[in-house]
């Protein structure tokens, strides 16, 4: 651990109480001139450390930021973001980051996080925009040992990631708009975009990047989404530590992706037909292979939509644009 995180570390075990310098260099072994220049760099990245002669130090606040300090030490993951937490202040898309990182060898569970996107990507080729700090961008990036036709689980298996971890850290009710939109009452929290590279064999990587509104003022929405848009901040009427939602969203997600490797996709498909917005709806679709109108019918075992269209015929649809039609 480095004498960064360590001060840190010892101030957050007092949150609110007096540590003194003294006790702060002989627990770490290093001069209390070492422990004061560390506090300082503290006090710069956004820390509010009180100083009193003869008191030491206290902590009275933390930035909302995703630094590693804000959120490694309390991950409760296994293996995401345990060795490659990858923190940016700024970059392109995370998930081209992500996926350089992969080409280049970076393990499975290797995290990519930023406070700011210049060319944040969503599907179908548009754009993500997240203001400074006030949303999460996160890039996961995955190995799975999986036969290409089931690589469309992962869209799913992250959709109800999210939906479980809004539900359970926040008490919001998430709904998934298949594939992989999350809402609540019927307007856009997060957005979800995998991408993979596969071969021959199988797949090779899988980044699966997350895109999540949460301090966000409902003002900050480019105009054409204001109604169509919701954040954290918006539906609980208050901010909320972004550090602690990512921390949250990276357990929920690990568990959703063991079950899934495990052979338990039957549960999460499950938990995304509970939570679906368009099972049973009319619907009109935008698929790769054309338009389709008709009855959402089922969500199949490979994460397909499955439509009974105008004519009666069943359509089994890999992914697209879809609209419910009212
Ligand atoms: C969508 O709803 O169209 C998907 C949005 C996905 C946005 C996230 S933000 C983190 C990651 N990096 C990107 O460039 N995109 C995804």
């Amino acid at each position: 651990m480095s004498l960064r995180a360590a001060t840190l570390s010892m101030l957050r075990q007092g949150m609110g109480d007096w540590v003194s310098g003294e006790t702060l260099a002989e627990s770490l072994n290093v001069s209390r001139t070492a422990i004061w220049k560390q506090i300082k760099k503290l006090q710069e990245d956004g820390y509010s450390i009180e100083s009193a002669s003869k008191k030491g130090y206290r902590l009275l606040e933390v930035p909302d930021v995703l630094s590693p300090d804000e959120v490694c030490p309390g991950l409760q993951t296994e293996v995401f973001g345990r060795v490659h937490y990858i923190y940016l202040e700024e970059v392109g898309s995370t998930n081209t980051y992500a996926r350089e990182l992969a080409a280049s060898g970076y393990p499975e569970g290797t995290v990519v996080v930023a406070e700011s996107q210049t060319a944040g990507r969503g599907r179908r080729g548009r754009a993500w925009h997240a203001p400074l700090s006030e949303g999460i961008c996160v890039s996961l990036l995955l190995r799975p040992k999986l036969p290409l036709k089931e690589i469309s689980r992962i869209s799913l298996v992250t959709a109800a990631a999210v939906a479980q971890m809004l539900e359970t850290q926040l008490g919001l009710t998430a709904s998934i708009k298949w594939p992989n939109d999350i809402q609540i009452r019927g307007k856009k929290i997060a957005g979800i975009l995998t991408e993979g590279v596969t071969d021959m064999d199988g797949v090779e990587y899988i980044v699966a990047g997350i895109g999540l509104n949460v301090n966000i003022r409902a003002e900050q929405f480019p105009e054409e989404f204001r109604d169509r848009a919701t954040s954290v901040l918006a539906e609980l009427g208050r901010p909320y530590s972004r550090g602690k939602l990512l921390q949250s969203l990276l357990a929920h997600f690990e568990s959703s992706y063991q079950l899934l490797l495990a052979g338990g996709f039957g549960d999460i498909l499950k938990e995304v037909r509970k939570r679906s917005t368009v099972i049973g709806h009319e619907v009109h679709l935008d698929a790769v292979n054309g338009f389709v109108t008709g009855l959402a019918v089922d969500i199949d075992d490979n994460g397909f939509l499955v439509v009974r269209d105008d004519s009666g015929a069943m359509q089994t649809v890999m992914s697209g644009e879809i609209e419910v039609i009212p």
